[in-house]
């Protein structure tokens, strides 16, 4: 399988489900920022939301079915499984509200509490959850988990094709080298 292309600086192109996990991070961080940016307006914010949200999915949707599943299944990292899967379930539900939510002060006080909220998800699993589990398990199991991380992934987003980022889907299918996240 070819490597998948990246502009960010430290992205090797491995399929460990770890790397991939990290590189996925990446844009959600971006738009976290935008997102709990207390001087951005009701507009950048929304943008950056309805973004935000479908990258949130073709993220948290393999991840969930890869990574926590084989943390449930083990002894020694079940409960962050469990945790993992609890605190996407809030994450979705946040996501649905802020969907129906029209009034802009309520908008903005819900998309700053999902901000943080998925900020310190993605700080938990970066920076205790991720480095554990790279040291118990095998390059190779992770690199099976990888693989089927982005099946997963490429098959959510084709099945949500109106949110989807575009670009992405088409690159994960034909394994393409020219385009990359949108910015
Ligand atoms: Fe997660
Ligand atoms: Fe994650």
């Amino acid at each position: 399988m070819k490597a998948r292309p990246s502009q960010e600086k430290d992205f090797t192109g491995s399929l460990d489900i770890v790397d991939l996990i990290l590189h996925d991070h990446q844009p959600l961080k971006e738009l976290i920022e935008v997102m709990k940016d207390d001087e951005a307006t009701f507009r950048e914010k929304k943008e950056a939301f309805l973004e935000f949200a479908p990258t949130l999915v073709a993220h948290a949707k393999p991840e969930e079915q890869t990574w926590y599943l084989k943390m449930k299944e083990g002894k020694d990292m079940v409960f962050e499984g469990l945790e993992g899967d609890v605190e996407h379930g809030l994450a979705d539900q946040l996501c649905e509200e802020l969907k129906r939510t029209t009034d802009e002060d309520l908008f903005m006080a819900k998309v700053k509490v999902l901000a943080e909220f998925v900020q310190h998800h993605i700080e938990e699993e970066e920076e205790e959850m991720l480095p554990e589990f790279r040291k118990k398990t095998s390059s190779e199991m992770r690199g099976e988990l990888g693989q089927r991380y982005l099946q997963l992934q490429a098959e959510i987003e084709e099945m949500g094709s109106d949110d989807a980022p575009h670009e992405r889907l088409m690159r994960l299918k034909s394994g393409v080298t020219t385009s990359d996240y949108r910015h």
